[in-house]
């Protein structure tokens, strides 16, 4: 056998192994995701494959990696791309309308490769909830304004559309004023999951942690 089979057979056997890492830990019945990337494995493992949103998409980074790994039927990815006035919306992700447009076709070209399984739907949160009916989605992923009344909200539209054993996530489970963004998703999920009495997982990225709450 020449090196270069050797070295690539090697090779092939540790991603094995570290795919065998990842789903034990995600199989355990606490399940541990090193970052929010490892959540599309997650999906596949328990199962969940149908239909799932995106809620604030910008360039169509994370619904690229979502789309990616997860072995699901439909990802619809939820965005105005529209400028918002900055009084009531304090965060990097508001730029003006020029860069919305910029970043709307980014996601476009991102998403073409997938086909029939991503679809862009260009409105809010709250505009979008109503197209989906209750009990529907196998995860809604809410990264969209991060104040905490938006993502009180964002919770309360998008609950009832996640299906029993479905999860609701969302990404920056952090709260305060941080690189001059207003974060308040912390405190919404934590008063969220309190009221349901149901636990929260929290990736393990230092900086910008994603949570993660399975329905019953
Ligand atoms: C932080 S970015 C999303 C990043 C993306 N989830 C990722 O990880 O690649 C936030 C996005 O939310 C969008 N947004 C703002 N208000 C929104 C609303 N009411 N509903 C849905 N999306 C909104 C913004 O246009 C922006 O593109």
């Amino acid at each position: 056998m020449s090196l270069l089979k050797a070295l690539t057979k090697a090779y092939q056997a540790l991603l094995q192994l570290r795919e065998e890492a990842i789903i034990r830990r995600l199989a355990s019945p606490t399940p541990v995701l090193r970052t929010r990337d490892e959540f599309p494995l997650w999906l596949n493992l328990l199962n969940l494959r149908s239909q799932g949103v995106e809620i604030g998409v910008q360039r169509g980074t994370f619904s690229t990696i979502l789309l990616s790994s997860w072995a699901g039927q439909k990802l619809t990815c939820i965005d105005p791309w529209r400028s918002f006035d900055p009084a009531s919306y304090h965060d990097t992700a508001n730029v003006e309308q020029s860069r919305q447009e910029a970043n709307f076709q980014t996601t476009r070209s991102r998403l073409a490769p997938f086909g029939t399984r991503a679809a862009q739907l260009r409105k809010t949160s709250a505009e979008a909830a109503p197209d989906f009916a209750d009990l529907s989605l196998d995860f809604a992923y809410i990264d969209a304004q991060h104040h905490y009344a938006a993502v009180v909200e964002d919770i309360t539209l998008w609950w009832p559309k996640v299906r029993p054993g479905g999860i609701l996530a969302g990404h920056d489970y952090l709260d305060g004023i941080v690189s001059g963004t207003d974060f308040g998703v912390k405190r919404a999920v934590d008063e969220f999951a309190h009221s349901q009495n149901l636990p929260i997982i929290a990736s393990l990225e230092l900086d910008y942690p994603s949570w993660f709450i399975v329905k019953p």
